[in-house]
C-alpha cells in the first residue's frame, strides 16, 4: 500500500520564524488563509501535533472556501490535547494518534468528545505506521500544518513530498520563537533535506515558495 501524499504547509516570517516568542502564529495575510482554505479542501485529511492544539486551539475546517471538511489527525502520544479542543467540536470527523504513553482516561475523554482515538507506536507516535494506516483507510493526500517538532519528525522520516511555505514581510526574532523546522537538527548542510524549487508567486502581501522533496537527508 502506497502511503498518501504529503504537502507540509506553513507561514513563515522572514526570519524563519512560525509563531512569536509568545506563540502567536497569526501570520498568513488574509489572501494566504483563502489559499490555505482551498487547499484543505483538496485533501482527505490534515495531520497536526499536540502542541499546535495546545497553543493555537485550530478548528481545521474549511471556511473560507467551499469543499467539505477533511478528517482532522491528531498526534498526541499522552493524550494532551484538552477536550474543549476546537477539533473536537464535532463539525467532521478527528483521528487523536496516541502512544502508549497516554493515560486511560484522557483516552476515553477524548473518545467521550467523539474523536475516535487510535493508538499508534509505544513511547511516542510511529509516524510511517500512522501514513500506512490512513492510505488503509483510503486516504490520498495529508496537509501537514505543523507545528515545528512534527515537522521536523515527518520531514527526516522522508514522508513529506511536497513543502509550501507562505513567507510574510515580517521578522519577530525571538531565539525560543518556533522556526519552521524544529527537533534535533542536522550538523552539515550537506546532509539536510534537499529541495527543489518548483513555484514563486505573490499572494497578497505573502510570497509563496513552492518546494518539491528530492531527499530526505541524513540524520
Ligand atoms: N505558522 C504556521 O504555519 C504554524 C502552523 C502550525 C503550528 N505553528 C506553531 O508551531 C508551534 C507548535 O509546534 P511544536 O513543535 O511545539 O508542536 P507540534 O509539532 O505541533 O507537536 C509536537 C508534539 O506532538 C507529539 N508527538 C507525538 N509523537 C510525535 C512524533 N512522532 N513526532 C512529532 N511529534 C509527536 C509530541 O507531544 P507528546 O510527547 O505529548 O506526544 C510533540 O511534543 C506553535 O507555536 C504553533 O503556533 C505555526
Amino acid at each position: 500500500m502506497r502511503r498518501p501524499y504529503v504537502i507540509m504547509n506553513a507561514a513563515m516570517t522572514l526570519d524563519g520564524k512560525i509563531a512569536t516568542r509568545e506563540g502567536d502564529s497569526r501570520i498568513s495575510c488574509p489572501e494566504d488563509l483563502d489559499r490555505l482554505h482551498r487547499l484543505r479542501a483538496e485533501v482527505d485529511a490534515i495531520m497536526v501535533g499536540a502542541g499546535t492544539v495546545l497553543s493555537d486551539d485550530p478548528s481545521l475546517t474549511v471556511r473560507r472556501a467551499r469543499g467539505r471538511n477533511p478528517l482532522r489527525v491528531v498526534v498526541d502520544g499522552k493524550a494532551r490535547i484538552p477536550p474543549t479542543a476546537r477539533v473536537l467540536d464535532g463539525s467532521s470527523r478527528t483521528l487523536v494518534v496516541v502512544s502508549g504513553r497516554a493515560p486511560k482516561r484522557r483516552v476515553e475523554e477524548l473518545r467521550r468528545r467523539g474523536a475516535e482515538v487510535m493508538r499508534g507506536g509505544e513511547k511516542e507516535v510511529d509516524l510511517p505506521l500512522l501514513l500506512e494506516e490512513l492510505g488503509r483507510r483510503g486516504v490520498r493526500k495529508v496537509l501537514l500544518e505543523g507545528g515545528s517538532t512534527l515537522n521536523w519528525n515527518m520531514l527526516s522520516l522522508g514522508l513529506v513530498d511536497e513543502v509550501r511555505v507562505a513567507v510574510s514581510p515580517r521578522i519577530v526574532g525571538g531565539e525560543r520563537a518556533k522556526t519552521l523546522v524544529g527537533g534535533r537538527g542536522f550538523g552539515k548542510v550537506r546532509e539536510g533535506i534537499e529541495l527543489e524549487l518548483k513555484g514563486v508567486s505573490k499572494v497578497g502581501r505573502d510570497l509563496l515558495l513552492l518546494y518539491r522533496v528530492k531527499s530526505s537527508g541524513r540524520v
